[in-house]
């Protein structure tokens, strides 16, 4: 088991859902990267209800389970998404859009918003916790240090907004409709 899956099955016990990684073989025909980015996806669609569960954020329990979503979008989001999108990688069952490497920065940029939010999703929920969090702090300068620090200081459910914004903005623009 990858540390990933490892995660992802952690975050099942700790939210009492069924184990995340099963859903990845819901798409047989997907192979190489593009079931890889799938399997991402599939984990970063748990986290979205792991936050949902736990929106609340008054108790230890809750605090943690959102913490654990945050370090899974971190995992799969900002760079380690973005190079599961090699040019060109649209082979069936894939609903990516080409449209995708015409614009790459701009895809790359969405995907690392949504490390950023994660990231201070992770902040909030560790400041709950009453946990250090020097090592999230790391490299968090300038204007982009200062928009994540100042949304890991509003309430949970906007963090969770704009991180369901994130994923809106890339699929409404870059994935094909079912
Ligand atoms: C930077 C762009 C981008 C972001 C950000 C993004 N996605 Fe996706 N997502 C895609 C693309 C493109 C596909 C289609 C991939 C394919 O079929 O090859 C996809 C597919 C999916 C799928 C279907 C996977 C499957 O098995 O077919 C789910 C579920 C999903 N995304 C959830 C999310 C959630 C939840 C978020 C936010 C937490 C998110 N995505 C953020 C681009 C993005």
């Amino acid at each position: 088991m990858n540390k990933t899956l490892k995660l992802g099955a952690a975050l099942g016990v700790a939210l009492g859902l069924a184990a995340v990684s099963t859903s990845i073989s819901a798409h047989d025909g997907a192979t190489g990267v593009v079931k890889e980015r799938m399997g991402s996806m599939a984990n970063l669609g748990s986290a979205m209800k792991g936050i949902k569960a736990n929106l609340q954020a008054s108790t230890k329990e809750q605090n943690e389970g959102l913490l654990l979503a945050a370090t899974m979008i971190m995992e799969h989001s900002g760079g380690n998404l973005n190079k599961l999108f090699p040019k060109g990688s649209t082979d069936a069952p894939s609903r990516a859009l080409p449209s995708i490497w015409e614009n790459k920065a701009q895809f790359d940029a969405i995907s690392n918003r949504l490390n950023d939010a994660s990231l201070a999703l992770a902040l909030n929920a560790s400041k709950a916790l009453g946990k250090d969090a020097s090592g999230l702090r790391e490299g968090l300068i300038g204007e982009r240090g200062e928009i994540i620090s100042s949304l890991s200081d509003q309430a949970v459910p906007v963090i969770f907004k704009t991180i369901a914004g994130t994923c809106g903005a890339c699929h409404q623009t870059y994935r094909a409709p079912k």
